[in-house]
């Protein structure tokens, strides 16, 4: 089934100029971009992608590095997409990460951990609309 998931390279990645990087790795997996967008979240945007963790002991400090630097949000689109990006990515944990995935090439611990990706097509659609208006979005 063609899907539409919401990836944000997050600030360590980006700050260690891995964007491009990871930006081939979904294109050699035959995922297509149909929005991308360079810019810093602010509190209250990390508020509301990270919704379901405020009162999570790791939210302070989720919310302090997503807006540290800037982030690249981008929408992939495929087969299959939500799980296949997820697959590619890795485990949140890159000490558990398989080999080859983003996670154990580019992330240093669970918090900066490189990369997001939506985990069902109900967030994909909620994060999405977060992130991208609807004429910013690709058909
Ligand atoms: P989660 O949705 O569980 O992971 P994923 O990003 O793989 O979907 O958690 C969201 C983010 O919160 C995660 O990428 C990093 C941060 N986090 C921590 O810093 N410590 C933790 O113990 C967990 C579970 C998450
Ligand atoms: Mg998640």
């Amino acid at each position: 089934m063609q899907e539409k998931t919401l990836v944000l390279i997050k600030p360590d990645a980006f700050e260690k100029q891995h964007t491009g990087d990871i930006i081939a790795i979904y294109e050699k997996a035959g995922l297509k971009i149909l929005a991308m967008k360079l810019m810093q979240m602010t509190p209250r945007v990390a508020q509301k992608h990270y919704a379901e963790h405020i009162g999570r002991p790791y939210y302070a400090e989720l919310e302090e590095f997503m807006t540290s630097a800037p982030l690249v949000a981008m929408v992939l689109a495929g087969d299959d997409a939500i799980a296949r990006v997820r697959e590619i990515n890795g485990k949140t944990n890159p000490a558990e990460a398989a080999e080859g995935t983003v996670r154990k090439l580019y992330a240093e611990s669970v918090g900066k951990n490189a990369v997001h990706a939506s985990d069902s097509p109900e967030s994909a659609a909620r994060e999405i609309a977060i992130f991208f208006s609807a004429i910013e979005v690709l058909d």
